[in-house]
């Protein structure tokens, strides 16, 4: 029987269990497929804790890669052997084998490695909505990245920088910042050392930035809206140190009519074609070069508990990648 992590109960990553989880009947719009890669994000570690409620038990993780085992009676087109990935959900990643209704999968090109599709898929599709559509970067846009080292981070600089934006990052440690530089970033403040917004007044002559990208919620949240140019746009797409307490819309009025969002991946690429273009735009970049996935570090599956505790304690750098035992 094969072997999965579950979340019996909500809480800290001990109760990540490893445990034998049985795969049902194969249905006809389903394929099997056996786990080489898997990725971590965030949003695991909000379904493991309970912040984003689920039913228990469950298997966590929303990406992975692998090859096809098994196609279900009405699946054409995909076939036993192939190569792919997925990076929108469903749950259920964290396992060596599922089945996963085919409409999920992405056929993976033959030059992109397991790994790298699992450790970059979901935040190549984030990115590809953070910077194409929930603002469309142009050349000379200045934008604030805070966690510029990490998983979305990283790929969000690389691929603002290729849009030709001003990339202002903000990390916790001067290696974090020697990395933010190398992906993308012209000016990178570690945030422990200096004073954010001051270094970004400073930076833009006085104006603030254009948009504020912010992955890490609570902590930064009224940084975030201070660092903005009036008109400016607060991208509040994640909640790494908790989550926003309630605001008033004044806030945005008393500092020059600001906008607000809080988009979420799901609803950018709820269409099979969206999720398709979306991906196969990421691919392209990854396999000319313009943009890469820089793997921090990886653990066994059976380990997931050491690799959330490691992105909960922000000392992970860009993707974090579980791989079945055996390879
Ligand atoms: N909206 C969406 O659809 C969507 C999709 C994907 C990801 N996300 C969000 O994107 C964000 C980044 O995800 P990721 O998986 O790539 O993680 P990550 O950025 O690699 O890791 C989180 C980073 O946040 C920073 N941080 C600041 N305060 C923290 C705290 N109190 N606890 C932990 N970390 C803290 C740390 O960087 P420093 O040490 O440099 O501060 C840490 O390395 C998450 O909020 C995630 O939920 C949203």
């Amino acid at each position: 029987m094969p072997y999965a992590i579950q979340v019996h109960q909500t809480g800290a990553p001990e109760n990540l269990i490893w445990e034998e989880v049985p795969l049902a009947e194969l249905s006809p719009k389903e394929v099997r497929v056996r786990h080489t890669a898997i990725g971590v994000n965030y949003i695991d570690i909000y379904h493991r804790n309970g912040t984003y409620p689920l039913k228990t038990p469950f298997i966590p993780g929303m990406e992975a890669a692998g090859v096809i085992e098994a196609v279900g009676a009405e699946i054409s087109q995909f076939a036993v052997g192939d190569r792919v990935a997925y990076g929108k959900g469903p749950i259920g990643a964290y396992c060596e084998y599922r089945n996963i209704n085919s409409d999920m999968l992405i056929k993976l090109p033959p030059a992109i490695d397991d790994g790298i599709a699992a450790a970059g898929l979901l935040r190549g599709l984030t990115v590809h909505f953070l910077v194409r559509k929930t603002f469309s970067i142009s050349p000379h846009v200045t934008i604030l990245v805070h966690a510029a080292a990490g998983g979305v981070g990283l790929l969000l600089c690389q691929w603002a920088k290729l849009l030709g934006a001003n990339v202002i990052g903000t990390v916790s440690s001067d290696e974090k910042a020697e990395l933010a530089k190398n992906n993308g970033c012209d000016v990178v403040i570690n945030y422990k050392k200096e004073d954010v917004l001051a270094r970004v007044k400073k930076v833009t002559s006085g104006m603030g930035v254009n948009v504020v990208y912010d992955g890490v919620g609570r902590d930064t949240f009224f940084l975030s809206l201070d660092c903005l140019m009036p008109l400016g746009l607060l991208v509040s797409y994640g909640q790494s140190s908790g989550v926003i307490p309630a605001f008033s819309p004044q806030e945005l009025q008393k500092r020059g009519s600001l906008f607000f969002t809080r988009p979420n991946l799901i609803d950018y690429v709820r269409a099979p074609e969206d999720y398709l273009i979306a991906a196969s735009e990421f691919f392209s970049h990854l396999l000319e070069g313009s943009l890469q996935i820089h793997v921090g570090q990886t653990f066994w599956l059976n380990d997931a508990a050491s690799a959330h505790r490691a992105l909960e304690a922000g000392t992970t750098t860009g993707s974090t990648i579980l791989f079945p035992l055996g390879w």
